[in-house]
Protein backbone atom coordinates (compact mmCIF):
# COMPACT_ATOMS: atom_id res chain seq x y z
CA UNK A 1 0.00 0.00 0.00
CA UNK A 2 2.81 1.99 1.25
CA UNK A 3 4.16 2.68 -2.83
CA UNK A 4 0.54 4.17 -4.00
CA UNK A 5 0.83 7.18 -1.26
CA UNK A 6 4.75 8.01 -1.51
CA UNK A 7 4.97 11.29 -2.73
CA UNK A 8 1.83 11.83 -3.21
CA UNK A 9 -0.33 14.93 -2.11
CA UNK A 10 -3.84 13.82 -0.92
CA UNK A 11 -6.24 17.15 -0.16
CA UNK A 12 -8.38 15.73 2.89
CA UNK A 13 -11.56 17.44 3.14
CA UNK A 14 -13.32 16.61 6.31
CA UNK A 15 -16.73 18.07 6.52
CA UNK A 16 -19.39 18.47 9.30
CA UNK A 17 -20.31 14.66 10.27
CA UNK A 18 -20.07 12.87 13.75
CA UNK A 19 -17.50 10.74 12.38
CA UNK A 20 -15.26 13.68 11.29
CA UNK A 21 -13.23 12.11 14.28
CA UNK A 22 -12.34 9.41 12.06
CA UNK A 23 -10.73 11.99 10.02
CA UNK A 24 -7.50 11.81 12.06
CA UNK A 25 -7.24 8.31 11.89
CA UNK A 26 -7.45 8.31 8.01
CA UNK A 27 -4.92 11.65 8.00
CA UNK A 28 -2.23 9.52 10.03
CA UNK A 29 -2.42 6.38 8.17
CA UNK A 30 -2.02 8.29 4.57
CA UNK A 31 1.05 10.39 6.33
CA UNK A 32 2.46 6.84 7.62
CA UNK A 33 2.32 5.68 3.87
CA UNK A 34 4.24 8.27 2.87
CA UNK A 35 1.28 11.21 1.38
CA UNK A 36 1.10 14.75 1.70
CA UNK A 37 -1.25 15.42 3.38
CA UNK A 38 -3.41 18.40 3.38
CA UNK A 39 -6.02 18.67 5.75
CA UNK A 40 -9.04 21.46 5.23
CA UNK A 41 -12.39 21.99 7.50
CA UNK A 42 -15.72 22.95 7.19
CA UNK A 43 -16.91 25.37 9.52
CA UNK A 44 -19.27 22.36 10.50
CA UNK A 45 -16.22 19.95 10.82
CA UNK A 46 -14.60 22.43 13.17
CA UNK A 47 -17.25 22.50 15.73
CA UNK A 48 -16.70 18.71 15.96
CA UNK A 49 -12.65 18.20 15.89
CA UNK A 50 -9.93 20.66 16.20
CA UNK A 51 -8.17 21.82 13.50
CA UNK A 52 -4.70 21.63 16.11
CA UNK A 53 -5.01 17.83 16.05
CA UNK A 54 -5.35 17.65 11.95
CA UNK A 55 -2.52 19.67 12.07
CA UNK A 56 -0.10 18.17 14.17
CA UNK A 57 -0.74 14.68 12.54
CA UNK A 58 -0.23 16.12 8.97
CA UNK A 59 2.74 18.49 10.04
CA UNK A 60 0.82 21.61 7.68
CA UNK A 61 -1.67 24.49 8.23
CA UNK A 62 -5.06 23.28 8.05
CA UNK A 63 -7.03 25.10 5.54
CA UNK A 64 -10.49 26.38 7.51
CA UNK A 65 -12.11 28.91 4.82
CA UNK A 66 -11.57 31.12 1.34
CA UNK A 67 -10.97 34.09 3.34
CA UNK A 68 -8.79 33.39 6.46
CA UNK A 69 -5.23 34.65 6.96
CA UNK A 70 -5.17 36.61 3.78
CA UNK A 71 -4.99 33.28 1.48
CA UNK A 72 -7.90 34.39 -0.89
CA UNK A 73 -5.14 36.94 -2.91
CA UNK A 74 -2.56 33.66 -3.01
CA UNK A 75 -5.96 31.51 -4.44
CA UNK A 76 -4.82 29.23 -2.36
CA UNK A 77 -7.23 26.79 -3.84
CA UNK A 78 -6.64 27.12 -7.10
CA UNK A 79 -2.72 26.12 -6.62
CA UNK A 80 -3.78 23.21 -4.29
CA UNK A 81 -6.32 22.17 -6.83
CA UNK A 82 -3.70 21.83 -8.93
CA UNK A 83 -1.11 20.15 -6.19
CA UNK A 84 -3.46 17.38 -5.55
CA UNK A 85 -2.81 13.70 -6.59
CA UNK A 86 -6.07 13.26 -4.85
CA UNK A 87 -9.00 15.12 -3.26
CA UNK A 88 -10.58 12.40 -0.99
CA UNK A 89 -13.24 13.93 0.89
CA UNK A 90 -13.76 12.10 4.40
CA UNK A 91 -16.31 11.76 6.17
CA UNK A 92 -18.32 13.41 3.17
CA UNK A 93 -22.28 14.81 4.54
CA UNK A 94 -24.91 15.14 2.52
CA UNK A 95 -24.20 18.98 2.05
CA UNK A 96 -21.20 18.48 0.31
CA UNK A 97 -22.14 15.77 -2.02
CA UNK A 98 -24.92 17.74 -2.98
CA UNK A 99 -22.83 21.09 -3.36
CA UNK A 100 -20.33 19.25 -5.56
CA UNK A 101 -22.79 17.30 -7.54
CA UNK A 102 -24.89 21.27 -8.51
CA UNK A 103 -21.02 22.70 -8.88
CA UNK A 104 -22.03 24.91 -5.79
CA UNK A 105 -18.82 26.63 -4.66
CA UNK A 106 -19.21 28.32 -1.16
CA UNK A 107 -16.60 27.42 1.16
CA UNK A 108 -13.11 26.01 0.86
CA UNK A 109 -13.70 22.47 -0.10
CA UNK A 110 -16.65 23.23 -2.45
CA UNK A 111 -14.62 25.68 -4.39
CA UNK A 112 -11.59 23.53 -4.75
CA UNK A 113 -13.33 20.48 -5.59
CA UNK A 114 -14.95 22.18 -8.59
CA UNK A 115 -11.36 23.65 -9.58
CA UNK A 116 -9.25 20.23 -9.66
CA UNK A 117 -8.80 17.78 -12.20
CA UNK A 118 -7.76 15.41 -9.87
CA UNK A 119 -9.36 12.15 -9.03
CA UNK A 120 -12.31 12.96 -6.11
CA UNK A 121 -13.17 10.06 -3.63
CA UNK A 122 -15.84 10.61 -1.26
CA UNK A 123 -16.35 8.51 1.92
CA UNK A 124 -20.32 9.64 2.60
CA UNK A 125 -21.29 9.35 6.62
CA UNK A 126 -24.57 10.46 7.50
CA UNK A 127 -28.23 9.79 8.52
CA UNK A 128 -29.77 6.32 6.95
CA UNK A 129 -32.74 8.67 5.79
CA UNK A 130 -30.67 11.05 4.22
CA UNK A 131 -28.18 8.53 2.75
CA UNK A 132 -31.72 7.06 1.02
CA UNK A 133 -33.15 10.36 0.27
CA UNK A 134 -33.66 10.36 -3.12
CA UNK A 135 -32.06 13.88 -3.46
CA UNK A 136 -28.74 12.24 -2.18
CA UNK A 137 -29.21 9.33 -4.05
CA UNK A 138 -29.49 11.54 -7.66
CA UNK A 139 -26.56 13.48 -6.52
CA UNK A 140 -24.20 10.46 -5.58
CA UNK A 141 -25.30 8.84 -9.18
CA UNK A 142 -24.78 12.43 -10.75
CA UNK A 143 -20.97 12.60 -9.26
CA UNK A 144 -20.43 9.31 -10.08
CA UNK A 145 -21.42 9.83 -14.07
CA UNK A 146 -18.84 12.82 -13.97
CA UNK A 147 -16.25 9.94 -12.80
CA UNK A 148 -16.36 10.84 -9.11
CA UNK A 149 -15.27 7.66 -7.20
CA UNK A 150 -17.11 6.27 -3.74
CA UNK A 151 -16.33 4.61 -0.98
CA UNK A 152 -19.04 3.14 1.53
CA UNK A 153 -21.05 4.30 3.11
CA UNK A 154 -21.13 0.90 5.85
CA UNK A 155 -24.07 -0.77 7.49
CA UNK A 156 -24.58 -0.16 11.25
CA UNK A 157 -25.04 1.58 14.54
CA UNK A 158 -25.17 5.17 13.45
CA UNK A 159 -23.96 8.37 15.92
CA UNK A 160 -28.33 9.30 16.28
CA UNK A 161 -29.10 5.60 17.17
CA UNK A 162 -30.07 4.07 14.75
CA UNK A 163 -29.39 1.02 12.36
CA UNK A 164 -28.38 1.12 8.48
CA UNK A 165 -26.82 2.20 5.62
CA UNK A 166 -24.70 5.93 6.63
CA UNK A 167 -21.73 4.99 8.49
CA UNK A 168 -18.63 6.44 7.67
CA UNK A 169 -16.49 2.85 6.39
CA UNK A 170 -13.30 1.33 7.95
CA UNK A 171 -9.65 3.47 7.88
CA UNK A 172 -8.65 0.43 5.45
CA UNK A 173 -11.14 0.18 3.14
CA UNK A 174 -11.25 4.21 2.57
CA UNK A 175 -7.11 3.73 2.23
CA UNK A 176 -7.35 1.17 -0.48
CA UNK A 177 -10.22 2.89 -2.21
CA UNK A 178 -7.59 5.90 -1.85
CA UNK A 179 -5.24 3.91 -3.14
CA UNK A 180 -6.68 2.25 -6.35
CA UNK A 181 -8.22 6.25 -7.09
CA UNK A 182 -4.54 7.03 -7.39
CA UNK A 183 -3.47 5.04 -10.01
CA UNK A 184 -3.45 6.62 -13.22
CA UNK A 185 -3.00 3.10 -15.34
CA UNK A 186 -6.48 2.36 -15.71
CA UNK A 187 -5.18 -0.61 -18.35
CA UNK A 188 -7.91 -3.15 -17.58
CA UNK A 189 -10.92 -0.84 -17.15
CA UNK A 190 -13.87 -3.04 -18.56
CA UNK A 191 -11.87 -6.20 -18.51
CA UNK A 192 -13.48 -8.95 -15.55
CA UNK A 193 -10.81 -10.59 -13.78
CA UNK A 194 -11.68 -13.85 -12.17
CA UNK A 195 -9.35 -14.84 -9.04
CA UNK A 196 -9.20 -17.53 -6.74
CA UNK A 197 -7.63 -17.44 -3.42
CA UNK A 198 -6.69 -18.42 -0.45
CA UNK A 199 -6.89 -22.35 1.04
CA UNK A 200 -9.77 -25.07 1.06
CA UNK A 201 -10.66 -26.75 4.01
CA UNK A 202 -11.63 -30.37 3.49
CA UNK A 203 -14.16 -31.59 6.06
CA UNK A 204 -13.54 -34.92 8.04
CA UNK A 205 -16.07 -34.62 10.78
CA UNK A 206 -18.02 -31.98 12.28
CA UNK A 207 -15.05 -30.76 13.66
CA UNK A 208 -11.65 -31.53 11.71
CA UNK A 209 -10.72 -30.87 8.59
CA UNK A 210 -7.32 -31.16 6.07
CA UNK A 211 -6.22 -27.56 5.19
CA UNK A 212 -3.38 -26.09 3.98
CA UNK A 213 -1.06 -22.71 4.93
CA UNK A 214 -2.44 -20.23 2.82
CA UNK A 215 -3.52 -17.02 3.83
CA UNK A 216 -5.29 -15.58 0.88
CA UNK A 217 -2.04 -12.69 0.67
CA UNK A 218 -1.64 -13.48 -3.10
CA UNK A 219 -5.26 -13.16 -4.00
CA UNK A 220 -5.48 -10.35 -2.08
CA UNK A 221 -2.87 -8.77 -3.86
CA UNK A 222 -4.33 -9.59 -7.05
CA UNK A 223 -7.52 -8.16 -6.38
CA UNK A 224 -6.36 -4.80 -5.33
CA UNK A 225 -3.99 -4.60 -8.01
CA UNK A 226 -6.59 -5.53 -10.63
CA UNK A 227 -9.16 -3.16 -8.94
CA UNK A 228 -6.58 -0.31 -9.49
CA UNK A 229 -6.12 -0.61 -13.04
CA UNK A 230 -9.83 -0.14 -13.27
CA UNK A 231 -10.67 -4.18 -14.10
CA UNK A 232 -14.20 -5.44 -12.60
CA UNK A 233 -12.94 -7.97 -9.90
CA UNK A 234 -14.66 -11.09 -8.98
CA UNK A 235 -12.84 -13.62 -6.59
CA UNK A 236 -13.92 -16.90 -5.30
CA UNK A 237 -11.67 -17.19 -1.63
CA UNK A 238 -11.38 -20.48 0.30
CA UNK A 239 -10.89 -19.79 4.13
CA UNK A 240 -8.62 -17.35 4.41
CA UNK A 241 -7.39 -14.50 7.02
CA UNK A 242 -6.75 -11.74 4.73
CA UNK A 243 -9.40 -8.89 4.12
CA UNK A 244 -10.12 -8.30 0.67
CA UNK A 245 -11.05 -5.14 -1.31
CA UNK A 246 -14.38 -4.24 -0.65
CA UNK A 247 -14.97 -3.59 -4.32
CA UNK A 248 -14.06 -6.82 -4.90
CA UNK A 249 -17.32 -9.31 -5.62
CA UNK A 250 -16.50 -12.48 -3.57
CA UNK A 251 -17.93 -15.47 -3.37
CA UNK A 252 -17.10 -17.58 0.07
CA UNK A 253 -16.21 -21.30 -0.51
CA UNK A 254 -14.78 -23.86 2.32
CA UNK A 255 -14.16 -26.92 -0.52
CA UNK A 256 -12.02 -27.43 -3.51
CA UNK A 257 -15.24 -28.86 -4.72
CA UNK A 258 -17.17 -25.75 -4.28
CA UNK A 259 -14.52 -23.57 -5.59
CA UNK A 260 -14.70 -25.36 -8.52
CA UNK A 261 -18.40 -25.06 -9.27
CA UNK A 262 -18.15 -21.11 -8.46
CA UNK A 263 -15.50 -20.53 -10.99
CA UNK A 264 -16.39 -22.92 -13.45
CA UNK A 265 -19.90 -20.77 -13.01
CA UNK A 266 -18.21 -17.41 -13.20
CA UNK A 267 -15.11 -18.53 -15.82
CA UNK A 268 -16.88 -17.98 -19.00
CA UNK A 269 -17.84 -13.92 -18.26
CA UNK A 270 -14.37 -13.22 -17.22
CA UNK A 271 -11.23 -12.03 -19.75
CA UNK A 272 -8.99 -13.04 -17.25
CA UNK A 273 -8.54 -16.13 -14.64
CA UNK A 274 -5.60 -16.14 -12.34
CA UNK A 275 -5.61 -19.51 -10.14
CA UNK A 276 -4.39 -17.92 -6.82
CA UNK A 277 -5.80 -20.25 -4.65
CA UNK A 278 -3.69 -23.25 -2.75
CA UNK A 279 -6.12 -25.82 -3.96
CA UNK A 280 -6.67 -28.62 -1.94
CA UNK A 281 -5.46 -31.65 -3.67
CA UNK A 282 -7.36 -34.87 -2.18
CA UNK A 283 -10.42 -34.81 0.13
CA UNK A 284 -11.24 -37.14 2.83
CA UNK A 285 -13.24 -40.09 1.06
CA UNK A 286 -16.12 -39.78 3.88
CA UNK A 287 -17.33 -36.77 5.63
CA UNK A 288 -18.54 -38.33 9.30
CA UNK A 289 -21.97 -36.92 10.43
CA UNK A 290 -20.12 -37.63 13.81
CA UNK A 291 -17.21 -36.90 15.77
CA UNK A 292 -14.40 -39.25 15.14
CA UNK A 293 -13.58 -40.80 18.32
CA UNK A 294 -9.83 -41.35 19.86
CA UNK A 295 -8.66 -44.85 19.40
CA UNK A 296 -5.02 -46.63 20.44
CA UNK A 297 -4.92 -48.06 16.82
CA UNK A 298 -2.92 -46.56 13.63
CA UNK A 299 -5.47 -44.54 12.28
CA UNK A 300 -5.77 -44.66 8.43
CA UNK A 301 -7.64 -42.02 6.19
CA UNK A 302 -8.22 -42.79 2.87
CA UNK A 303 -8.21 -39.85 0.41
CA UNK A 304 -9.97 -39.08 -3.21
CA UNK A 305 -8.67 -36.20 -5.92
CA UNK A 306 -10.82 -33.15 -5.88
CA UNK A 307 -10.83 -32.04 -9.29
CA UNK A 308 -8.04 -29.84 -10.92
CA UNK A 309 -9.65 -26.32 -11.20
CA UNK A 310 -7.06 -24.30 -13.18
CA UNK A 311 -6.97 -27.61 -15.92
CA UNK A 312 -10.56 -27.23 -15.79
CA UNK A 313 -10.57 -23.64 -16.95
CA UNK A 314 -7.45 -24.78 -19.43
CA UNK A 315 -9.59 -27.45 -21.29
CA UNK A 316 -12.34 -25.13 -21.82
CA UNK A 317 -10.94 -21.99 -22.27
CA UNK A 318 -12.86 -19.19 -24.45
CA UNK A 319 -10.91 -17.76 -27.34
CA UNK A 320 -8.95 -14.40 -26.26
CA UNK A 321 -9.06 -15.09 -22.61
CA UNK A 322 -5.90 -14.86 -20.44
CA UNK A 323 -5.43 -18.02 -18.18
CA UNK A 324 -3.14 -17.61 -15.28
CA UNK A 325 -1.73 -20.28 -13.07
CA UNK A 326 0.47 -20.37 -9.78
CA UNK A 327 3.06 -23.38 -9.39
CA UNK A 328 3.62 -23.85 -5.53
CA UNK A 329 7.44 -25.96 -6.12
CA UNK A 330 10.24 -26.88 -3.51
CA UNK A 331 13.12 -27.64 -5.56
CA UNK A 332 12.96 -27.34 -9.78
CA UNK A 333 11.08 -24.08 -9.52
CA UNK A 334 10.85 -22.30 -13.04
CA UNK A 335 11.69 -26.00 -14.98
CA UNK A 336 8.59 -27.39 -12.51
CA UNK A 337 6.28 -24.47 -13.24
CA UNK A 338 6.55 -24.40 -17.27
CA UNK A 339 5.61 -28.46 -16.77
CA UNK A 340 2.71 -27.03 -15.40
CA UNK A 341 1.50 -24.12 -17.63
CA UNK A 342 1.59 -26.91 -20.34
CA UNK A 343 -0.28 -29.45 -18.60
CA UNK A 344 -2.74 -26.95 -17.45
CA UNK A 345 -3.39 -25.18 -20.97
CA UNK A 346 -2.19 -21.52 -19.37
CA UNK A 347 -1.00 -18.59 -20.49
CA UNK A 348 1.03 -17.68 -18.01
CA UNK A 349 2.32 -18.99 -14.25
CA UNK A 350 3.87 -17.59 -11.43
CA UNK A 351 6.54 -20.17 -10.27
CA UNK A 352 6.96 -19.73 -6.46
CA UNK A 353 9.48 -21.40 -3.91
CA UNK A 354 7.80 -22.79 -1.16
CA UNK A 355 9.24 -24.40 1.63
CA UNK A 356 11.95 -23.04 4.00
CA UNK A 357 13.15 -20.00 4.71
CA UNK A 358 11.77 -18.10 1.49
CA UNK A 359 8.39 -20.07 1.30
CA UNK A 360 5.66 -18.48 -0.44
CA UNK A 361 2.73 -19.73 1.46
CA UNK A 362 2.11 -17.11 4.70
CA UNK A 363 4.87 -14.12 3.57
CA UNK A 364 4.27 -10.79 2.37
CA UNK A 365 7.26 -12.05 -0.03
CA UNK A 366 8.02 -14.06 -2.28
CA UNK A 367 10.86 -16.11 -4.80
CA UNK A 368 9.13 -15.80 -8.49
CA UNK A 369 9.47 -16.94 -11.88
CA UNK A 370 6.70 -16.04 -14.19
CA UNK A 371 6.99 -18.31 -16.94
CA UNK A 372 5.83 -17.76 -20.37
CA UNK A 373 4.46 -20.21 -23.07
CA UNK A 374 7.05 -19.30 -25.74
CA UNK A 375 10.21 -17.96 -24.10
CA UNK A 376 11.88 -18.44 -21.16
CA UNK A 377 11.03 -17.55 -17.82
CA UNK A 378 11.54 -13.99 -15.62
CA UNK A 379 13.52 -14.44 -12.91
CA UNK A 380 12.02 -11.84 -10.64
CA UNK A 381 14.20 -13.21 -7.44
CA UNK A 382 12.71 -12.06 -3.65
CA UNK A 383 9.51 -9.63 -4.47
CA UNK A 384 6.81 -8.31 -2.48
CA UNK A 385 3.56 -9.85 -3.65
CA UNK A 386 2.09 -6.61 -4.34
CA UNK A 387 4.67 -6.02 -6.50
CA UNK A 388 4.72 -9.16 -8.41
CA UNK A 389 0.98 -8.73 -8.91
CA UNK A 390 1.75 -5.59 -10.54
CA UNK A 391 4.18 -7.10 -12.63
CA UNK A 392 1.97 -10.00 -14.05
CA UNK A 393 -0.89 -7.32 -14.36
CA UNK A 394 1.45 -5.78 -16.55
CA UNK A 395 1.83 -8.09 -18.59
CA UNK A 396 -1.66 -9.48 -18.87
CA UNK A 397 -2.51 -5.67 -19.95
CA UNK A 398 -0.26 -6.05 -22.79
CA UNK A 399 -1.44 -9.53 -23.80
CA UNK A 400 -5.38 -8.59 -24.02
CA UNK A 401 -4.41 -5.48 -25.81
CA UNK A 402 -2.08 -7.51 -28.67
CA UNK A 403 -3.61 -9.72 -31.07
CA UNK A 404 -3.02 -13.16 -30.87
CA UNK A 405 -2.85 -16.35 -32.86
CA UNK A 406 -5.51 -19.23 -32.06
CA UNK A 407 -6.72 -16.13 -29.07
N1 LIG B 1 -4.85 -25.91 -8.89
C1 LIG B 1 -6.21 -26.02 -9.14
N2 LIG B 1 -6.89 -27.12 -8.72
C2 LIG B 1 -6.25 -28.11 -8.07
C3 LIG B 1 -4.87 -28.00 -7.81
C4 LIG B 1 -4.20 -26.88 -8.24
O1 LIG B 1 -6.79 -25.11 -9.73
N3 LIG B 1 -6.93 -29.16 -7.66
C5 LIG B 1 -4.16 -24.72 -9.41
C6 LIG B 1 -3.53 -23.85 -8.36
O2 LIG B 1 -4.41 -22.81 -7.99
C7 LIG B 1 -2.30 -23.32 -9.09
C8 LIG B 1 -1.93 -24.44 -10.03
O3 LIG B 1 -3.11 -25.20 -10.20
O4 LIG B 1 -2.61 -22.20 -9.88
C9 LIG B 1 -0.81 -25.32 -9.53
O5 LIG B 1 -1.01 -25.69 -8.20
P1 LIG B 1 0.09 -26.52 -7.39
O6 LIG B 1 -0.45 -26.82 -6.02
O7 LIG B 1 1.42 -25.87 -7.52
O8 LIG B 1 0.21 -27.84 -8.23
P2 LIG B 1 -0.68 -29.11 -8.41
O9 LIG B 1 -1.32 -29.06 -9.75
O10 LIG B 1 -1.60 -29.30 -7.24
O11 LIG B 1 0.43 -30.24 -8.45
P3 LIG B 1 1.43 -30.73 -7.28
O12 LIG B 1 0.69 -30.51 -5.96
O13 LIG B 1 1.65 -32.17 -7.59
O14 LIG B 1 2.69 -29.93 -7.38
Amino acid sequence: MKRCFSGKTVVLGVTGSIAAYKACEVASRLVECGAAVIPALTESACKLIGPATLEAITGRRAILGLWERGTASDMEHIAMARQADLFLVAPATANIIAKAANGIADDWISTTLLATRAPVLFAPAMNTNMYLHPATRDNIARLRRRGALFVGPGKGRLACGTEGEGRLVETDTILEAAAMALNPHKDLFGRTILITSGANHEPLDPVRYIGNRSTGRMGRAFAMAALSRGARVWVVRGPSTEPLPAAAQVTDVQTAREMYDAVMELVPRADVFIAAAAVADYRPETTHISKIKRGTDAFTLPLVPNPDIAAAVGGSRRPGQVLVGFAAETENVPANGAAKLRAKNLDLLIANRVGGARSAIGSDDCEAWLVHREREPDAYGVIPKTVLADRVLSEIARMLSAPRPGA
